[in-house]
């Protein structure tokens, strides 16, 4: 059986007042679109996303998910043209369900991140269903109405409530799954005769549970809520950021202020893992047992080893540290970015595609950049790679047990061998053999009490 899953996701998302399109606004910095791709659970065989307003990011988007394995099954971008409304949406993807044999599909909202795949298992394993929630304030959600026997009668939207209907809680969640043959008759008898003069997916399911029983499965609000505003992304957010906390701290993950941490769907902590305040970590990240994420602390796509201390401020990207590292403060750590164990990388020092061996040690403002630095090195404050003459960027080789004196340059390329020792202050502009010192200085000039002389005539200039 063919199991196809619609994903809407060409709205404008009016509602934002964004250039982005909505789909694409972050959740722990993840796109919601991607929360709702990466929802599907293993029997969807393959999907399809309803795109229009800024599909070119979005198809980018998703080519670049595909490239970097992040979707469930294979996904495949359908073009609304002018959006009409969510059934216009589904009108739009008749071909590709009938070409794909559809035998079933399950529609999806771009819109809603937080569903868990278990809940759209459940939905799965009923013939035909929609999840609904009971809301305080319902909002401008689409409100369920059921019929004698508990199964769907049908569903009204917000703006086309008649004056006068009793206030009614139960709200479509926008999650459904339903028999395509049935849903495909319903779309061909789809109307736009509603106040946004639109052809609404919710008449066609009405439609549709006129001749055969459709379920309401009660989900939970904070799983089903949309987002439509910038309010709603800051609650979701919020209410994200809170799941995965708790979480974490389930599996033995401290927080000291879980309320400010904010940690991605897609990232892994070990137990014993210590997260400070004003933490957020994103992407594929994941954090061995034992380490501390200092205070405000920003990681995106890093892997760090057992027991290292990342001090606070620091912010790392598409960086592999080894066990037992200590970072920052204040450090940053660029794509490529390598620290074998023990390595030590202090405030004020950025590097980019750098390896950094075992026990290095970089403590104080210094910019390493495309180099290699072998074990036991130790690089002094203020040393910088230049590795960029304003047209390439060359590599930079540091040998093991190396001393580089604090406020030197070391113009790529270059290499210097295991063991030398550069003086402070020395410009390196050619290779350093082995065990040599290189040591580059101006004649220092000494005048005995000519501090004072200098300072009674500077101030005789004052009048
Ligand atoms: C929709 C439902 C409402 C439900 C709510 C749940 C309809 C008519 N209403 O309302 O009953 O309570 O979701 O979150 O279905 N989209 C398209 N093409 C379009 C229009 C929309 O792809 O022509 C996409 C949007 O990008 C979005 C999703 O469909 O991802 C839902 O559209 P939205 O405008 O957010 O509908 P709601 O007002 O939230
Ligand atoms: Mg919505």
């Amino acid at each position: 059986m063919s199991m196809v899953a619609v994903i809407l996701a060409a709205g404008l998302g009016t509602r934002m007042k964004s250039r982005l399109p909505k789909v694409l606004h972050p959740i722990l910095g993840d796109p919601s679109l991607l929360w709702v791709l990466r929802s599907l659970p293993p029997r969807v065989s393959r999907a399809l996303v309803v795109v229009h307003h800024g599909k070119d990011r979005v198809q980018a988007a998703l080519a670049g998910w595909e490239a970097g394995g992040l979707l469930p099954c294979p996904v495949q971008a359908v073009d609304q043209g002018e959006p009409l409304g969510t059934g216009h949406a589904l009108q739009a993807c008749i071909p590709s369900l009938d070409g794909c044999g559809a035998e079933r599909v399950l529609i999806l909202s771009g819109d809603v991140p937080l569903l868990p795949s278990g809940r759209v298992e459940a939905l799965l394993d009923r013939p035909a269903a929609l999840l609904a929630m009971e809301l305080e304030n319902p909002g401008s959600y689409g409100r369920v109405l059921l019929g004698a026997a508990g199964t769907l009668q049908g569903i009204v939207e917000a703006r086309d409530l008649p004056s006068g209907l009793p206030e009614q809680r139960l709200v479509n969640g926008g999650a459904y799954h339903l028999p395509w043959e049935g849903l495909r008759q319903a779309l061909g008898r789809l109307k736009a005769a509603n106040a946004q003069g639109e052809y609404y997916l919710t008449d066609a399911v009405t439609d549709l549970a006129a001749s055969l029983p459709v379920e309401v499965l009660r989900g939970d609000a904070s799983e089903l809520a949309g987002m439509n505003s910038r309010r709603d992304q800051a609650a979701l957010e919020a209410l994200a950021a809170e799941r995965i906390n708790m979480a974490w701290m389930d599996e033995g993950v401290s927080f000291l202020d879980p309320g400010s941490a904010r940690i991605g769907p897609r990232v892994s902590l070990a137990s014993d893992v210590t997260v400070e305040a004003g933490v957020r970590v994103e992407g594929a990240s994941a954090i061995s047992a034992g380490c501390v994420l200092g205070q405000g602390c920003v990681l995106r796509d890093c892997r760090i080893g057992g027991d290292t201390v990342l001090r606070p401020y620091s912010v790392l990207e598409g960086a592999e540290i080894g066990e037992g590292c200590v970072v920052g403060p204040f450090a940053r750590l660029r794509e490529g970015t390598r620290m074998a164990p023990g390595s030590h990388v202090g405030n004020f020092v950025e590097t980019k595609q750098a390896r950094l061996g075992p026990g290095v040690k970089a403590n104080h403002l210094s910019y390493l950049g495309d180099c290699e630095v072998g074990e036991g090195t130790n690089v002094g404050a203020g040393v910088i790679t230049c590795n960029y003459d304003g047209f390439r960027k060359h590599r930079t080789v540091i040998g093991k047990g190396v001393f580089i004196g604090s406020d030197s340059q070391l113009v790529a390329p270059v290499t210097l061998g295991d063991g030398a020792i550069v003086g402070a202050g020395t410009t390196v502009t050619e290779d350093v053999p082995a065990d040599a010192l290189a040591l580059a200085r101006a004649p220092l000039t000494l005048k005995d009490g000519a501090a004072g002389r200098l300072r009674a005539r500077l101030r005789s200039r004052m009048g």
